[in-house]
């Protein structure tokens, strides 16, 4: 069928999924960087960017071919020479890239990073979901002690933490490559054995990616779930030492968290830990995923690297932790509250203030100016509903004897000070 023809208002509107920031919500999501860039390099990570475009094969081999976010949900587009590439759906897979294509192996190992910014999936619109997402990310590359599994999640719980809200972290483990193939088997078997009660999606997914089914929101799946094999009883030694060890750093650190037996995460990287983070509600209903991540021993060689780098990450899902961020949470820095609210009236003041105001700025002075008004009364009350402590005053006989007067908004006290001496004089006041 042809697309129907969009109309000019169509065209008018942001494309689905897809939304602007603006005032608030452009300064909190910023807040949120600063934050969380401040808690990463606090544990060690330094930040790294890699391009927002990478060849197509980047995740249909990292992440893998069938799962949704590579079957359905990738932004790909054909350059002008031929190459396929797509629109990052995620960062892990080309930040093992960048490690890669960088021989960031032969550095002292392991290599702590941190990345954010948008990332896009065709995913179909709701709250909370968009098809322009934004994360905060982090990887740990070079190692595989548990102990870097729990100061990742240590890293993103604290992240977390910031939005006010009680966070718990639901963990599960996928054991190694020998464990996950071992109990894809068991799974097979189950599901087969209890084909009747699978819908037609999961039965697809049974034959597509079994772990998948694991997922299920269906109801009747669900059910049949709570008995299915658990990758934890399936454990070789080595992959019980690993998850046991993770989950005594996790105690130590306080963390709270739930083993939950059918988390599998939408990606075909993960191998042992898998986690991600929830808040609840009053009713004790759980969010939709924070953020989430875990260990991918094996992504490098499925990506075509000679040799296996282990490796564990996680990405926080920035839209849905603002909102359910509480107020303030997230203040940026260069948003500070003004203490002093800059008035000037007429021409001659208002060619001199481009200079007062420049000498306050290198001083570090929070000032709120705004040099289109002109009407004394309306910028003091502008000056009153923002609650700003002081008024700087400056006309056209101050702009002609070189003073300032400062006005303090709540005694509604008035002092004249020399420009020369203005600087000096905000200083001793609190
Ligand atoms: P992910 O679980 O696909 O993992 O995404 C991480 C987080 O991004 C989710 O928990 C969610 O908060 C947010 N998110 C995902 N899709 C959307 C969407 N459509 N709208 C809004 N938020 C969304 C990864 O991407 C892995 N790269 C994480 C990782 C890093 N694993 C190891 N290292």
């Amino acid at each position: 069928m042809p697309k129907k023809q969009k109309t000019t208002k169509d065209l008018l509107q942001a494309p689905k999924g897809m939304r602007d920031f603006i005032g608030d919500d452009f300064y909190k999501k910023q807040g949120f960087y600063e934050k969380a860039q401040e808690i990463a390099e606090y544990y060690g990570f330094s930040g790294i960017e890699v391009p927002m475009l990478e060849h197509e094969e980047i995740f249909s081999k990292g992440v893998g071919d069938n799962t949704d976010i590579v079957e359905k949900e990738m932004y790909r587009l054909k350059t002008k020479g031929g190459d396929k590439l797509v629109m990052r759906p995620e960062g892990t897979a080309g930040i093992m890239r960048s490690y890669i294509e960088h021989g960031m192996g032969s550095l002292p190992q392991p290599i702590f990073l941190y990345y954010g910014g948008p990332f896009f999936r065709h995913e179909r619109p709701q709250k909370g979901r968009y098809r322009q997402l934004y994360q905060f990310g982090l990887e740990i590359i070079g190692s595989e002690k548990a102990v870097l599994d729990a100061i990742t999640i240590q890293t993103g719980y604290q992240i977390l933490k910031e939005t006010g809200r009680e966070i718990t972290v639901k963990i599960n483990t996928l054991g190694d490559a020998e464990v996950r193939k071992e109990h894809l088997k068991l799974l097979k078997a189950f599901y087969r054995k209890n084909k009747k009660l699978l819908s037609t999606k999961d039965l697809d997914r049974l034959q597509t990616n079994p772990l998948r089914v694991l997922d299920s929101k269906e109801k009747l799946t669900m059910e049949l779930n709570e008995n299915a094999p658990t990758f934890i009883s399936t454990l070789n030694n080595e992959s019980k030492k690993h998850f046991k060890l993770v989950l005594e750093y996790l105690d130590a650190a306080h963390i709270p968290y739930e083993i939950d037996n059918t988390l599998v995460r939408g990606l075909d990287y993960y191998t042992h830990t898998v986690f991600e983070y929830v808040t609840y509600d009053d009713k004790g209903e759980s969010s939709l995923a924070l953020g989430g991540g875990g260990r991918y021993d094996g992504l490098a060689k499925v990506m075509g690297h000679t040799k296996d780098v282990p490796a564990v990450g996680l990405g926080i899902g920035v839209d849905r932790s603002i909102e359910i961020s509480k107020e303030d949470s997230f203040n940026p820095k260069i948003r500070k509250k003004p203490k002093f609210y800059f008035i000037q009236l007429g021409y001659e003041a208002k060619a001199k203030a481009f200079d007062i105001i420049e000498i306050l700025r290198k001083k570090k002075y929070a000032v709120k100016h705004s040099l289109a008004k002109n009407k004394l009364g309306l910028q003091l009350k502008k000056a009153e509903d923002l609650k700003i402590p002081y008024a700087l005053i400056f006309g056209k006989k101050e702009a002609i004897d070189g003073t300032v007067i400062v006005r303090n908004m709540k005694s509604r006290k008035q002092e004249t000070v020399e420009i020369s001496d203005l600087s000096d004089y905000l200083k001793t006041l609190k």
